[in-house]
């Protein structure tokens, strides 16, 4: 199979942006749609800063910077995904609006062999395929935050998913200089499913007072070899994706251990996101 060279990305969050600049960095004309101006103009400025970071580490010298924002385009409007072989949502992780993402595009790319993919971590896959025309063509590619840091990426194929596809998929991945690794359609995946209930841990240890949570992360960085401590991990996830996440896989499992503790809800509810809000469980800079 030809290697893809247009790609649409629907969403521009943490994820979305992570995904179209590692995308235009290898050599991929990205078309981005987000729903408004300033959401479009907001992820704009993560991948420009981002993309203005690795030069200035000198990972990327400047001329290749000004070939990957160049790559890049942005529309508001779905139809505008009508020539690409290839498409990741990576909007909210919500069912209905995924559902309603994976629809439209269904409609507006043109290809009836384009491969759909969802970002999502733990929406059943095949709840999404079958909204869709293509059901042979509707993947899970899912990415880690930061896109442009983590190598995995993990393929997710539903009941419905064609062999072709899952190759296609993971020849991609690789194109985006991603290693692969394939999991079946459960909610959590490989990752997730380890790492969710020990995130909530750290917030349920939180929760008791049993430790600060300095101390918790300081315990798993400097005890463990972690990059991070649990906590630190949730506030760079985002406290309403974490939890978002956490209700489908206690919806798919019935598992007290996938249940999101009340103190988690409370700092959503309060807009304590972490990183993108500026706090969580600790506070940030804007
Ligand atoms: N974009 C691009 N590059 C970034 C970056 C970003 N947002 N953040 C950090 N980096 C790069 C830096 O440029 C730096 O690169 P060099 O060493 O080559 O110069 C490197 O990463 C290290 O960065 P820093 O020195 O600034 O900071 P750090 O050493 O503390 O690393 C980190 C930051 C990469 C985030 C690291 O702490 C880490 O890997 N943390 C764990 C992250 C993790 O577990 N992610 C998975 C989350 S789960 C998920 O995403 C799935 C889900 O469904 C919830």
């Amino acid at each position: 199979m030809d290697p893809i060279t247009r790609l649409g990305v629907v969403g521009c969050g943490l994820m979305g942006s992570g995904i179209a600049e590692v995308a235009a960095r290898s050599g991929i004309d990205v078309r981005i749609a987000e729903a408004t101006p300033d959401t479009a103009e907001a992820g704009r400025r993560r991948i420009t800063d981002s993309l203005d970071r690795a030069a200035r580490r000198g990972k990327l010298s400047e001329e290749h910077r000004d070939q990957a924002r160049a790559r890049l385009s942005f529309t508001h409007d779905l139809s505008d995904m009508a020539d690409r072989q290839f498409v990741i949502e990576a909007v909210a992780e919500n069912r209905d609006i995924k559902t309603d993402v994976l629809r439209v595009l269904d409609k507006a790319v043109a290809d009836p062999t384009a491969i759909l993919a969802t970002n999502t971590s733990s929406i059943p896959v095949v709840d999404l395929a079958v909204a869709t025309e293509r059901p042979g063509q509707v993947i899970g590619m899912h990415f880690f935050n930061p896109v442009p840091v983590q190598r995995l990426v993990e393929v997710i194929p539903a009941l419905t998913t064609s062999q072709e596809t899952v190759q296609r998929t993971r020849d991609f991945a690789g194109q985006l200089s991603k290693q692969p690794i394939q999991a079946a359609d459960r909610s959590g995946f490989v990752v997730n499913a380890l790492l969710v209930p020990y995130l909530l841990s750290a917030v349920r240890m939180v929760e008791s007072g049993s430790a600060r949570p300095d101390d918790i992360d300081q315990g798993m960085e400097l005890g463990c070899a972690h990059p991070m401590g649990p906590l630190r991990l949730l506030d760079l996830i985002g406290l309403d994706t974490a939890q978002a996440i956490a209700e489908s896989m206690y919806d798919e499992y019935k598992e007290p251990l996938y249940a999101p503790p009340a103190l988690l809800r409370r700092m959503v509810a309060a807009g304590h996101l972490g990183r993108k809000s500026g706090r969580g469980f600790y506070t940030y800079d804007a």
